[in-house]
């Protein structure tokens, strides 16, 4: 694009994984990789034009936003005029629903999960407090879906059935393509929350005519905080959230995070790139991770399907113990971690995910995740084991009742 500027130094290696930081946390967010840094400075520096703006020096930057469209819709397997940028997926979830719900007013029914992210989970529990009716669809001890029931549940007033790709605690996949042609039979939209699946595992919408809205989040795959895109398939006839001006195609008022897009298609073009590796070295990492845990641990257990899963994710139960306690010591050891979702962390209640599966408030207050990346090593693979195991038994010696718990 010709952007770079030679004036900004920028750090070309892989972030540094300081011995004194184990990051195992790479569901809450990712670390920006240094190429995606490179590829937004200059946005935020001398490219400072709005790109609304009819002068050369604002409609380059414009194009910027074009090009990043474009390496979005490449990883996504779709055309760039389907593509919306927002500030966070959050906004592209709320989006899509109110977008559905808005095209038919006699459609006031909501097909959902009991396992979804809060950015669905309490858009939708704002619904029906406004009157719509919401269908939460259970799942099984291993946090899978029951195609049969989804199908029962999809009627002739549903306007919308949304269903995340992949869970954010426990990695567990969900059936897209088939839950999709089921809302299709029955006339509803389908939106799919992809936040943790997009840059993760390969995904083409190309083969996924009856997906209507997929939401997906910059900082999941090492693009800034902030940023976020919404793909609205182009024959939905889409209501925008935001109104304003004409930002976005007429699409999402608000001027542009430009700097953030930027980054974002840049980290769109890297995570196609590093597809393999994701599914391939990050899987291995995760695996002897977990295998490490389980053989070093008595009575560890994986919490949701062990294979249909993200490669990046590990869900864990560590009978007799408080995953809080345990995250405070290993927070001292210098290892991110988390119990339940980032944004409920800080909170004393159980996982809404674990308990949906019909896991008790014990197991679910005893599970912790741990998530990966590209960024990990072998060597960090080892530390952090040394200090989970070591974070443990300092545990159990503090409390040795729970030993007779888990022998
Ligand atoms: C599955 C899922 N959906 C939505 C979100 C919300 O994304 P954001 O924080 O960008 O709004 C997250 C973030 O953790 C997520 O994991």
């Amino acid at each position: 694009m010709g952007f770079r500027s030679p004036s900004v130094a920028v750090v070309m290696h892989r972030p540094e994984s300081s011995h004194a930081l184990v990051y195992f946390d790479n569901n809450a967010t990712t670390a920006l990789d240094p190429a995606v840094v490179e590829a937004m400075l200059p946005f935020l520096t001398e490219h400072y034009g709005n790109p609304s703006s009819a002068y050369s020096f604002g409609s380059r930057v414009g194009k910027a936003v074009e090009h990043a469209r474009e390496q979005v819709a490449a990883l996504l397997g779709c055309e760039a005029r389907e593509v919306i940028f927002t500030s966070c997926g959050t906004e592209g979830n709320n989006t899509a629903l109110a977008s559905a719900l808005a095209a038919d007013p006699d459609r006031r029914h909501v097909v959902t999960t009991t396992v979804e992210h809060s950015a669905v989970k309490n858009h939708c529990e704002r619904l029906a407090r406004q009157g719509y009716e919401i269908t939460w669809l259970p799942v099984d001890a291993r946090g899978r879906l029951d195609l049969a029931q989804v199908a029962d549940a999809i009627r002739d007033d549903t306007a919308v059935v949304s269903v995340m790709w992949a869970n954010n605690e426990t990695g567990v996949l969900y059936p897209i393509k088939e839950i999709a042609a089921l809302a299709r039979a029955r006339g509803a939209f389908f939106h799919t929350d992809a936040v943790q699946a997009v840059g993760k595992i390969p995904l083409n919408l190309r083969e996924l005519p009856h997906v209507h809205f997929l939401t997906l989040a910059g900082h999941k795959l090492h693009a800034p905080k902030g940023v976020g895109a919404l793909y609205v398939n182009r024959r939905v006839k889409f209501a925008p959230y935001l109104i304003g001006g004409s930002q976005e195609h007429n699409r999402r008022g608000g001027t542009e995070n430009v700097a953030s897009i930027v980054a974002l298609g840049q980290a769109a073009e890297l995570a196609a790139a590093a597809m393999e590796d994701e599914n391939t070295r990050v899987r291995a990492l995760r695996d002897q991770f977990e295998r490490g845990i389980l053989e070093a641990i008595a009575g560890v257990e994986i919490n949701g399907d062990p294979v249909e899963r993200l490669p990046n994710t590990t869900n864990l139960f560590f009978p007799g113990l408080e995953s809080e306690a345990l995250l405070v010591l290993l927070d001292k050891a210098g290892l991110c971690a988390s119990a339940g979702s980032a944004c409920t962390s800080g909170s004393v209640h159980p996982s809404h995910v674990l308990t949906a599966m019909g896991h008790s408030a014990t197991r679910a207050r005893g599970s912790l995740r741990f998530s990966f990346s590209r960024f990990n090593t072998a060597a960090e693979i080892n530390r952090g084991l040394e200090i989970v195991v070591h974070a443990v038994e300092k545990l159990r010696a503090l409390m040795p009742s729970t030993m007779a718990l888990v022998s």
